[in-house]
């Protein structure tokens, strides 16, 4: 390189430098002062990372002020400020296990050890807290501010329940504790549908709505949100070292009365910490809060003051990062689809995005109302979700970054396959194609009655169900098993060979030994999923009972309300439904549930809710056992519940059960109940 191109290189990077300052610091107010982000964490931790490579290799243009030399954004003067009195720190990441594994070297290398006790905790995605407890009583509570000045939010704190106001003995008089603020998934699903109905403004995700709720200046409005912490640091405390290691640490705080994350461990084995990250990567969805990685921590506190910080990162831990579930891409076009009950589901046609791992080109949209709320638009940039195996979700538009071209979206007023016009029940948010000949419908429908948990039969999907349709094979699932006489036009249509099109006949004569409640599930009544099928079945023991039962009968079933038994209802009125069933009992499709019906049993008269994870017993073990034994199994608690058995996770159910009053059992009295009325488990 001449000097002539270093300079330039260096006048480059200066004004990158200069960007990426400006465009972080507009989005940190966003994040942190103003609790409503543009843009998704992957994408700021991008422009993060790029500010500091490039200061990196320019160490020259280093400010004081930059954003990598601290750690968030100013408090608002609304609330009070709390001095920190040992700054707030941040994290450094690690977004591979060999970056965990890199990290593992050079704190090896500094100490010249090779090994160490890790701890492993779920880093919780909320907002960070410091609690100053003095002689047993909550004194302040801080949010971390820009971490050495935070914002007094002590009286909202005081409002969340699973905070102490109090601890049990044997605390120092003096100390610091610090943690995580957070809002449940449920809680904030709940609290964003209220809204809505409310005709409010949607929060974007639990996180900033945990944050929006503890920045109430009114605490009642704090007292009414779904809040709940986990607290998993010692900041400071007056009196010696109460212990010697994190964990005892962790294990002391919750003694004291703190909440504790259950998911926390220790390995003494680096790749044992890799494996942990690893799983839950994979089933981080499985919990009832948002986390967004693994924070691995030293445990030999000695060893964590020997190695100390660099900048405002402590060298003695790391934040391994899940590989982000959002990104922000285009929104071309909204399109309408037609379910296999007429719904007219509105989805985003995106352009192309990789997120987690997939390439994402179409999201749902769940309804117009929905649209309306979010203020979704056709041109929008908009931020997309994707979670486990759900289909990508939008989660709202990006506003800034509109042009003014954006279009807004309305339903058609017709059905964009069939043409008949729309209608909207009362009270429902779906519009709905009233035509049930429609070829979407049909084609939807079919579809679904060989799907798995229905017929499931094997080898035919997609094309082929078109097909089948629009050859005029078969009008309905009924019309499969006569495919067997059209044998020859089968393998004509196919040119799947005779041995495919053998194989799938024979997979359509097996299914007609599906148990009722996937039969159930086949017709595609509205309502009637696997869970509800499966206790019509058993409830009413056969079809023809089913057929015949009133509204009232279909209610005494615990879980179903007067919408499934109106949907029920509905569908044996149709002649074309029952004329279904009737082609389906001449096929010699099993219309009857070989359980024998609700039977008498030791657990007759019980009506048994299971709620969380359970250790022993899978919850379908602990269903099906309730049930084999002449027990009911609701789905939700209601006055009627007899007992809620609480499993780890539990969602909103538990609060319910106090709330009525009714008796929860954890698994282990589960078991011991069931053992009282001599039911025993495997
Ligand atoms: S330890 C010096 N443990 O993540 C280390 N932080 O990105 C202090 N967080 O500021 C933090 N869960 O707000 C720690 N189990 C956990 C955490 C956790 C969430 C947050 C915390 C921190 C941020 C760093």
């Amino acid at each position: 390189m001449t000097v002539k191109d270093e300079t330039r290189a260096f006048q480059q990077a200066k004004l990158r430098v200069e960007e990426l300052r400006s465009q972080v610091a507009y989005h940190e107010h966003r994040y942190f002062v103003l609790d409503s982000p543009e843009i998704p964490d992957a994408e700021f931790d991008a422009l993060m990372a790029e500010l500091r490579d490039l200061e990196a290799a320019h160490p020259e243009l280093i400010t004081p002020d930059s954003p990598t030399q601290r750690v968030g954004g100013a408090p608002v003067e609304t609330f009070g400020i709390v001095q920190h009195r040992v700054p707030l720190l941040s994290l450094a990441n690690a977004f591979s296990a060999d970056d965990v594994r890199a990290w593992f070297r050079r704190v090896c290398n500094m100490v010249e050890r090779d090994r160490f006790t890790l701890v492993c905790e779920p880093k919780i995605d909320g907002l960070a807290v410091a609690l100053v407890y003095e002689e047993g009583r909550l004194q302040t509570a801080a949010t971390r501010g820009d971490g050495t000045r935070g914002e007094n939010i002590t009286q909202n704190v005081r409002t969340i329940r699973s905070i102490p106001a109090k601890l049990a003995a044997g605390a120092p008089p003096r100390f610091e504790v610090r943690g995580e603020i957070y809002m449940t998934k449920s809680g904030f699903e709940k609290l964003n549908y209220e809204r809505g109905e409310a005709g409010l403004a949607l929060f974007a995700s639990p996180r900033n709505s945990a944050a929006g709720s503890v920045r109430q200046l009114d605490p009642k409005v704090t007292a009414s949100r779904p809040l709940d912490a986990f607290l998993y640091q010692l900041g400071w405390h007056d009196d010696g070292a109460p212990r010697a290691t994190h964990w005892e640490t962790l294990q002391w705080l919750k003694s004291l009365g703190f909440k504790v994350n259950p998911n926390i461990a220790r390995f003494d084995e680096l790749d044992d910490v890799i494996a942990f990250c690893e799983q839950w990567t994979g089933k981080r969805d499985s919990l009832d809060y948002e986390i967004d990685g693994i924070v691995i921590k030293i445990d030999d506190l000695a060893l964590q003051r020997q190695l100390g910080f660099v900048g405002r990162e402590p060298r003695w831990a790391v934040a391994f990062k899940f590989p982000p579930t959002q990104a922000t891409t285009k929104l071309l076009r909204i399109d309408v689809n037609v379910g296999r009950t007429g719904t007219l589901n509105p989805f985003a046609a995106l352009e192309p995005v990789r997120i987690a791992g997939a390439t994402v080109k179409l999201a749902t949209l769940h309804n117009e109302d929905d649209i309306r709320r979010k203020d979704i638009r056709q041109g929008d940039t908009v931020i997309v979700q994707r979670a486990g195996d759900v289909i990508p979700q939008v989660v709202g538009p990006v506003v800034s970054k509109r042009t003014g071209k954006e279009r807004r979206f309305s339903m058609p007023k017709r059905c964009p396959v069939c043409k008949t016009p729309v209608v909207r029940n009362p009270g429902e948010a779906a519009y709905y194609c009233p035509n049930r000949q429609c070829p979407a419908q049909r084609f939807r429908l079919l579809e679904h009655f060989v799907g798995r948990g229905a017929m499931d039969i094997e080898g035919i999907g997609e094309s082929l169900a078109y097909l089948l349709l629009e050859r005029g094979l078969v009008r309905d699932g009924g019309d499969l098993y006569s495919l067997k006489l059209r044998r020859d036009e089968l393998i004509a249509i196919e040119r799947m060979g005779e041995k495919s099109v053998d194989h799938l006949l024979a997979s359509i004569e097996a299914s007609k030994e599906r148990p009722l409640a996937q039969v159930l599930v086949a017709l595609g009544i509205r309502h009637v999923g696997g869970e509800v099928a499966r206790g019509l079945a058993m409830h009413f023991g056969s079809i023809d009972a089913l057929m015949g039962a009133t509204a009232e009968q279909v209610m005494a079933i615990p879980g179903t309300g007067a919408k499934i038994a109106d949907s029920v209802r509905e569908f044996f009125a149709l002649d074309e439904n029952r004329a279904l069933v009737e082609k389906l009992r001449a096929a010699g499709v099993n219309l009857r549930d070989d359980s024998g019906g609700a039977r008498e049993g030791p657990l007759s008269g019980l009506t048994i809710v299971i709620t969380g994870r359970l250790e022993r017993l899978s919850r379908n073990e602990g269903e099906d056992l309730v049930k084999r034994h002449g027990g009911a199994i609701g789905s939700s608690v209601t006055k009627k519940t007899d007992y809620l058995v609480v499993g780890a996770d539990p969602g909103s159910k538990a609060a319910k059960a106090e709330k009525l009053g009714v008796a929860t059992l954890d698994e282990d009295a589960f078991i011991a109940l069931l053992a009282e009325r001599g039911v025993a488990v495997a």
